[in-house]
C-alpha cells in the first residue's frame, strides 16, 4: 500500500504543531511500496531538484515527534506505515547470539512504546527504560533515543535499510552504526540520503536485567535504600513495574505533544572537556554533572537554561517548559520562527553566562 499526496499538510506529522506543507508526502508500506514512490518520474524530479540545491533529496519522517520544519518543505517527505514485531532467527555470528539475548525484529513504522509495552508484556528486558518515548522504532534508531541510562544502541543488533543509490537492501551492525550520545551515522548527509531504515533488529533478555542506577528511578519505585545485592536476590521491582515507574516520571516531567506542542528535549546535554568543567564547577558548585569519560563530562542543558532564567518564560508564542527547561514548547499558534528565535536566544544566552554553545537535538529542517 502507497499513498501519495501533493501539497500535504504536515499538522498530523509533527508534535510542535506547525501547520506547514509538503510539496509531497508519500507514505508506504512495504519496500515495494517505496522503490515504485522513489521511481516516480514527478518524485524522483523533486529529488534531482532538491539534490541541485545541495540539499538531501527527500527527508524521511517518523512520527514528526524530534522534529521542526523551518516552513513549507519544497520536496518530498517519506513516511513509513510499516508496522510490525517479530521474534527474529538468531545468527551465530551475532551480537545477541554472544549476549544470550533473544533478537526481535520491529518494522520502522513501529511506535517505538508499542515495543516496550510488547517486551514488558512478554518478560522480555532491554527496552523498559525508554518506554514512553515518541516516535517510530526506524527514527529512534537514526536518533539513538535515551533515557534513564540506556540507550536504543545498547539494544540494537542490526539495522535493516534499503539503499537508494544502490537499488537493493542494505544490513548494518549495530557496531557499524557509528552510535554516540544522540548519534548515529544516518544522521549525516552521505548516509541520510543514501539509506532508509525498514526495520531494526533488537537484542532483547529473557533473563533478570534491570537498569536501576538513575536516581529517579529508584525513588520513583520506593527503593532508594535497598542495596544491589537486596535487588538481585528479590524478583522486585519487576519489568512492567519498571517500566511503569519510567511513564510516571516521564509523565510528571514532559508536556504531553497531544495537550502541548514540543519535541521533547530540544537541545543536547553537551560533553565538555573537565578543565571546561572543573572550572565551570568552582563556580557554581551545585550543577548537576555526569562523567562521560575520564577527560569529558555531560553538563545537563535544561540546568543552564533555568539559571539563564528561561524556564517557565516566553517569547511570543513559543516557550520554555515550566518543569523542564530543555523543553520548547508551542504555546498555541506558534510559527516555527518564533521557535527558531527562542531557540537562538537561548543558546546565546547560555553561552554568555557559561561560555558552551550548546546545540539542538531536534532536526531543524529547511
Ligand atoms: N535540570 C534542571 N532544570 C531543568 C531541567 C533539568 O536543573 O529545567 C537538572 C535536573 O535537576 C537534573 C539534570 O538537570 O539534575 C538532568 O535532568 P533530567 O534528568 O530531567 O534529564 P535531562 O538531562 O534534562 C536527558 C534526556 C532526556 C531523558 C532524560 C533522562 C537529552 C537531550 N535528554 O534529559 O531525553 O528523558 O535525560 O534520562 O539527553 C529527549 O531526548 O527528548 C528526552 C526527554
Amino acid at each position: 500500500m502507497k499513498k501519495i499526496i501533493k501539497d500535504a499538510s504536515l499538522l498530523p506529522y509533527n508534535t510542535f504543531g506547525m501547520d506547514i506543507k509538503a510539496t509531497v508526502l508519500a507514505e508506504y508500506d512495504t519496500v515495494n511500496d517505496l522503490r515504485e514512490i522513489l521511481a516516480d518520474p514527478t518524485i524522483a524530479a523533486l529529488m534531482q531538484a532538491e539534490r541541485d540545491k545541495g540539499n538531501l533529496p527527500f527527508w524521511h519522517i517518523g512520527s514528526g515527534s524530534n522534529l521542526l520544519f523551518k516552513g513549507d518543505y519544497p520536496g518530498v517527505v517519506l513516511h513509513c506505515l510499516a508496522k510490525g514485531i517479530r521474534m527474529a532467527s538468531t545468527n551465530d555470528d551475532s551480537s545477541a547470539n554472544r549476549e544470550g539475548a533473544c533478537r526481535l525484529e520491529v518494522k520502522a513504522g513501529t511506535l517505538w512504546d508499542d515495543v516496550c509495552a510488547y517486551c514488558a508484556e512478554h518478560g522480555l528486558y532491554g527496552p523498559e527504560n525508554l518506554s514512553l518515548i515518541p516516535g517510530e522504532t526506524g527514527a529512534a534508531a537514526v536518533q539513538n533515543i535515551g533515557a534513564y541510562g540506556v540507550e536504543i544502541s545498547d539494544l540494537i543488533d542490526e539495522v535493516k535499510c534499503w539503499d537508494v543509490e544502490e537499488g537493493k537492501e542494505h544490513l548494518f551492525r549495530g557496531e557499524e552504526m557509528g552510535y554516540g550520545y544522540r548519534e548515529s551515522r544516518l544522521k549525516h548527509a552521505a548516509d541520510k540520503s543514501r539509506y532508509i531504515v525498514t526495520s531494526v533488529v533488537l537484542k532483547v533478555q529473557k533473563a533478570r536485567k534491570l537498569h536501576l542506577e538513575y536516581a529517579g528511578i529508584k525513588r520513583a519505585l520506593g527503593i532508594e535504600n535497598v542495596s544491589e545485592t537486596d535487588l538481585l536476590a528479590s524478583d522486585r521491582p519487576t519489568l512492567q513495574e519498571v517500566r511503569d515507574a519510567v511513564i510516571r516520571i516521564r509523565e510528571g516531567k514532559l508536556p504531553d505533544p497531544k495537550v502541548i506542542g514540543n519535541a521533547g528535549s530540544f537541545f543536547k546535554n553537551p560533553v565538555v572537556d573537565n578543565s571546561v568543567f572543573e572550572a565551570l564547577l568552582a563556580q557554581y558548585p551545585d550543577m548537576p554533572h555526569y562523567v562521560v569519560d575520564q577527560e569529558h563530562t555531560k553538563i545537563p542543558a535544561g540546568w543552564m537554561i533555568e539559571q539563564c532564567g528561561w524556564k517557565g518564560k516566553n517569547l511570543g508564542r513559543a516557550g520554555v517548559y515550566e518543569k523542564q527547561s530543555l523543553v520548547l514548547v508551542n504555546r498555541g499558534g506558534a510559527s516555527p520562527d518564533e521557535i527558531v528565535r527562542l531557540c537562538r536566544t537561548i543558546v546565546d544566552d547560555v553561552e554568555a553566562k557559561f561560555g558552551i554553545r550548546i546545540e539542538p537535538e531536534v532536526n531543524l529542517i529547511g
